[in-house]
């Protein structure tokens, strides 16, 4: 660890002393044409001089270097050509020195020659050491977007999901490994491993690094991921080092994934997505994680259609949901419903998800026939006669979603019958004998709305 420091420490001299090669060398060329320019006989001493010093400095900067890439603080294949680079530049700077001692002795086009590639050096030199720090877009961040274009590769950092059923998704292997692949496996990965932690699959990741686990599973603060790429950045324990950062989106995924076991396998409908992580999972995945309402999900033959016909013929209106989608839709207008209407139905009744009987006049005991009506997702029993009776008959209705009891005659009595309904998201009581505030504390968080409304007198 003291080594480690000390080399540390060392490198970070690197970005002081890499301008005095660029600098003499610079000088020295300068120094030359100036010369050639006025045409004066003897070449000045200081040629080789700035030369030689420019030398001298390349290689303390190059050593300077070589401690700051061990520290492990670059991507291994960004580094590489700008330390051999720069390594080389130690010689044929000392070259130079050599053949602007005796300048006569050697032709004018080498001479120049020589210069010229002084200069193409240094600036692919700089240019690659001014990428390892500031990140490969620097230059060209701010230019004109033609120019921009030109040089960057916009890496597409959307990402492409094999689907967007969040049954099927694989939490890890399709949220959380592409963002360690992206932007730790460069220093983590099977051939360079950084703090001995290599990222690139379950098993290795399950190691750890030096410090032990990194990922504590359900416990974010234990875990040394998590806390790495959280830290301030200007930290030196910030991962990534690079300026390829992770974006607050990918951090909130891998919060939850960790918050959630730090499992494997898990799918992500097998994981609980709290309302913070809902809408990431949207934008980033296109992962929509709120639950599908029963009528998309359940799977019926379609019902036949000399069937569909005689309902219409007592007088109901009927609509499959769509294309694809064999449930009905059912409705009555009218005053004159009767039992035997309604015993009609009793061959769609596992089809039959909405069923509106707005303004009839249905009676509290012809609701006791609903309870077959398996799939009913949506009943609307507004303006009408119905009472507390006959919302007793309703507990059956396992995938009732929204019941719309507006203006018709049930009372506080109700509450009890819709809280126990399981699936019950909506259910509209206004004008009601229902009092606001009792209606009010049945609500749940995340499960029961009621519409009421507050000054409404019956
Ligand atoms: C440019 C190289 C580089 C990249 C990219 C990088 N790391 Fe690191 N990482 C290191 C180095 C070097 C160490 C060892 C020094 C230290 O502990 O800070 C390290 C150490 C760690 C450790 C501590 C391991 C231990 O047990 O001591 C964790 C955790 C970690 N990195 C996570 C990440 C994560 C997560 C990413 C991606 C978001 C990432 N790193 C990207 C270079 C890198």
């Amino acid at each position: 660890m003291i080594a480690l420091e000390f080399t540390t420490f060392i490198g970070r001299f690197h970005p002081l002393f890499v301008h005095l090669p660029i600098g003499f060398i610079i000088l020295a060329i300068l120094l030359e044409g100036w010369e050639s320019f006025k045409k004066k006989g003897n070449p000045s001493r200081l040629i080789p001089i700035a030369w030689f010093i420019g030398g001298l400095a390349s290689f303390v900067a190059a050593l300077c270097g070589w401690f700051l890439g061990e520290t492990g603080l670059y991507i291994e294949e960004q580094l590489f050509l700008h330390r051999w680079l720069g390594i080389a530049l130690v010689p044929i700077a000392f070259i130079g020195w050599w053949i602007k001692r005796a300048p006569e002795q050697y032709p004018k086009q080498l001479q120049h020659g020589f210069n010229i590639l002084l200069i193409v050096l240094l600036s692919v030199e700089g240019h690659k050491g001014g990428n390892l720090t500031h990140g490969e877009t620097y230059l060209t961040e701010f230019a004109p977007e033609p120019i921009r274009n030109l040089f960057t590769s916009q890496k597409d950092s959307v990402f492409n999901l094999r689907s967007n059923n969040p049954d099927s998704v694989i939490v890890y292997t399709e949220l959380i490994q592409p963002i360690f692949q992206a932007k730790c496996v460069s220093c983590h990965g099977n051939e360079v491993k950084r703090g001995a932690l290599n990222m690139s699959h379950p098993d290795s990741l399950s190691l750890g690094g030096d410090g032990g686990d990194v990922i504590v599973p359900g416990n974010l603060e234990d875990s040394e991921l998590f806390r790495r790429i959280t830290l301030p950045q200007k930290n030196v324990k910030f991962m990534p080092p690079t300026s390829n950062v992770l974006t607050y989106d990918e951090i909130k995924t891998i919060a939850w994934w960790i918050e959630q076991g730090a499992l494997f396998e898990s799918r992500v409908s097998e994981l609980e997505v709290d309302k913070n992580l809902k809408p990431v999972l949207l934008r980033r995945y296109g992962l929509n994680t709120t639950p599908r309402p029963w009528y998309e999900k359940v799977q019926v033959a379609p019902l036949d259609s000399t069937q569909i016909a005689l309902l219409m013929q007592q007088g109901f209106s009927v609509k499959t949901l769509g294309a694809n989608n064999p449930l009905l839709d059912v409705g009555y207008k009218g005053t004159d419903l009767s039992p035997e209407k309604l015993v009609a139905l009793e061959p769609a009744k596992e089809h039959i998800t909405w069923f509106s009987l707005t303004g009839t006049n249905i009676k509290d005991e012809w609701l006791s026939g609903l309870s077959g009506f398996v799939n009913l997702t949506r009943l609307e029993l507004d303006k009408t006669s119905i009472s507390d009776l006959g919302i007793a008959h309703l507990n059956d209705l396992s995938h009732l979603e929204v019941l719309n009891l507006y203006a018709s005659q049930v009372s506080d009595a109700c509450l009890p019958i819709l809280q126990e309904l399981p699936a019950l998201k909506r259910a509209y009581l206004s004008r009601t004998k229902v009092t606001f505030d009792k209606a009010k504390a049945i609500e749940d968080e995340d499960g029961l709305t009621i519409i009421i409304a507050e000054n409404v007198k019956n």
